[in-house]
């Protein structure tokens, strides 16, 4: 076994798209293409955009059914590809950040008829934090959709990223012929209800057969204007400013249909970058180091509907892991066994006997471990870059029977481990305050609560509107503020204190008044940004 070759071959992305882009369908051709299953269908698709908020109870038995899937590893041309799948729901796109922290690199799914959606500029924001490399398929082109230099052009001004088409589209709906390879100068023909699959079909200008040449002179013709434009205006592919996020390649196709599944699939080998070094607190971690160091960045309850257990989800950083080797939880400096660890092969959990940097593996456990948490063989660690934002929208909860009020606290204390929902406890009084940034994220919070911890709750409207962190170095001056202020003050799960503001002016008036006191509206998981003892 070689570390470095394992780590070499490991391609670790996410799919990312606004909802009903075709993320589903992209994600199961690849599978396909892959060999990693037989029959299209197999996906189960998640959906959750299509429900209304109503339907909440639907998305979860979807996300029961479709997480098996979140993660998906298979081999393909000697390369381990680690795909892992985002909530296609906006009210779950604190999951979907904490996704994008454990990838190396992006594939964008963008409906060409569509455009660029508010979700797609979201995450891209995130990506461009994180310089994540990413490739763009633009799909749907068997459908009457936007002109392809106008899409282009869409995606370089609102996502701020050069765009390098790879492929060009020749018509589009009822008379897409295919795509163009700028790379190597042929068509790939496409003709409707034909499966490119079991048929590729290579045009060129540049051979003997005569019927083939004839073909790819007449369907250059059509785009042959807009390939001396691109030739002329968009610079070379440069797989430096590629790996920093500043330029995307993109590809045409259809997915539903097949087409440009292939390229994609060679594309996401071929330029996605193995994992590379980690920045933590103490030091930089190489992903060939012999020793083990991986990072908690999802909890995920109810896998399995036959068992009600926790998945804790750790991208591996380093080392060679082998099952039932003993691993350290850095905040708790408590030990833990491997026998159970899964990985999440081909949509099936299998137990896994050994995995190295760029893998995602998955520790069955009860609470043990959390969001942000570091294990490692021993070493102290701690990452940063795993966000936790301020969240936008705030209930009260309680018991409807105040006996259960011991399930609702301990059913609440795990829902925010799993970054399910936060939970703020208020200074002046014991009620607890539900933030999120989704309205969905209350009903999934009620109806976990009910089913799983026996505490049926009443959800109710508070006056909150915004949340931040607050710290200062000056003691004096926070403790000053917190007692002027004692109405809006709260804790976090963590001991951080919040400051809850009922509008915006609140917010802002405190903050210019406060010049000592910092406002955070992001933190780092598990991060303790102000002192805990503040005595009431
Ligand atoms: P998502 O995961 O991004 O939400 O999208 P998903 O793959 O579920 O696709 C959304 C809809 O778009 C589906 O249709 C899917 O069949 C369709 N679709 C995906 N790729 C293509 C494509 O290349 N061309 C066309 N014309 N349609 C495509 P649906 O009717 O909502 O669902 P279904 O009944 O087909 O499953």
């Amino acid at each position: 076994m070689d570390i470095y070759k394992e780590v070499k071959r490991r391609r670790t992305f996410a799919i990312i798209s606004h909802p009903d882009a075709g993320k589903t369908t992209l994600t199961e051709k690849i599978l396909l293409f892959a060999g990693a299953i037989q029959i299209a269908g197999s996906v189960k698709s998640r959906k959750a955009s299509k429900y209304a908020s109503s339907d909440w109870m639907e998305i979860e038995k979807q996300r029961g059914i479709s997480v098996a899937s979140s993660v998906m590893q298979i081999e393909y041309n000697d390369c381990i590809i680690n795909l892992l799948d985002t909530p296609g729901h906006q009210d779950f796109s604190e999951d979907t950040y904490r996704v994008l922290t454990a990838v190396d690199a992006a594939l964008m799914v963008i409906d060409a008829a569509n455009g660029i959606e508010a979700q797609t500029i979201k995450l891209l924001e995130v990506c461009r934090a994180r310089k994540t490399p990413i490739i763009t398929f633009i799909n749907k082109l068997d459908r009457e959709v936007r002109e392809p230099l106008d899409l282009l052009h869409e995606v370089e001004k609102h996502l701020e990223i050069d765009v390098i088409p790879f492929t060009w589209p020749i018509g589009m709906g009822k008379s897409f012929q295919g795509v163009f390879d700028l790379g190597t100068n042929k068509i790939l023909s496409f003709k409707s209800g034909e499966d490119r699959y079991n048929i590729p079909r290579v045009l060129s200008g540049n051979t003997s057969d005569y019927s083939n040449k004839k073909t790819f002179e007449k369907l250059f013709k059509i785009i042959e204007q807009d390939i001396t434009l691109i030739k002329e205006a968009i610079p070379n592919f440069n797989k430096e400013s590629f790996l920093l996020g500043e330029q995307t390649p993109v590809f045409f196709g259809s997915a539903i249909n097949n087409f440009g599944v292939q390229e994609i699939l060679d594309a996401l080998t071929n330029y996605f970058p193995p994992p590379s070094p980690t920045k933590t607190i103490q030091r930089q971690i190489l992903p060939n180091e012999t020793k083990f160091t991986g990072l908690v960045f999802k909890i995920q309850a109810n896998m399995d509907p036959a068992h009600r257990d926790r998945i804790a989800f750790i991208r591996i950083h380093s080392g060679h892991f082998k099952r039932g080797m003993k691993l350290k939880i850095s905040r708790t400096q408590k030990e833990i066994k491997t026998n159970n660890v899964v990985s999440f092969l081909s949509q099936k959990r299998d137990l896994v006997d050994e995995a190295f940097a760029g893998d995602i593996i998955g520790i069955p456990n009860h609470g043990v471990l959390q969001i942000g948490d570091v294990l490692t063989e021993g070493e102290y660690l701690e990452f940063t870059g795993l966000p936790c934002f301020a969240p936008e929208i705030f209930k009260s909860i309680e018991a409807k029977d105040p006996l259960k009020n011991k399930q609702l606290n301990t059913g609440l204390k795990q829902l925010s481990e799993e970054g399910a929902i936060q939970v703020f406890q208020l200074y002046k009084s014991n009620n607890l305050i539900l933030g999120a940034v989704g309205q969905l994220q209350f009903e999934v919070v009620a109806h976990r609560l009910q089913y799983e911890y026996n505490a049926d709750v009443n959800i109710l409207p508070t006056n909150y509107i915004t949340a931040r962190w607050i710290s200062s170095n000056n003691e004096r001056t926070l403790n000053k503020f917190i007692n002027s202020n004692n109405t809006n003050i709260a804790y976090d799960t963590i001991g951080n204190i919040t400051f809850l503001a009922k509008s915006n002016a609140q917010l802002k008036i405190s903050q210019e008044l406060n010049p000592d006191i910092s406002f955070h509206m992001i933190r780092e998981h598990n991060e303790k940004i102000s002192g805990t003892n503040h005595s009431k």
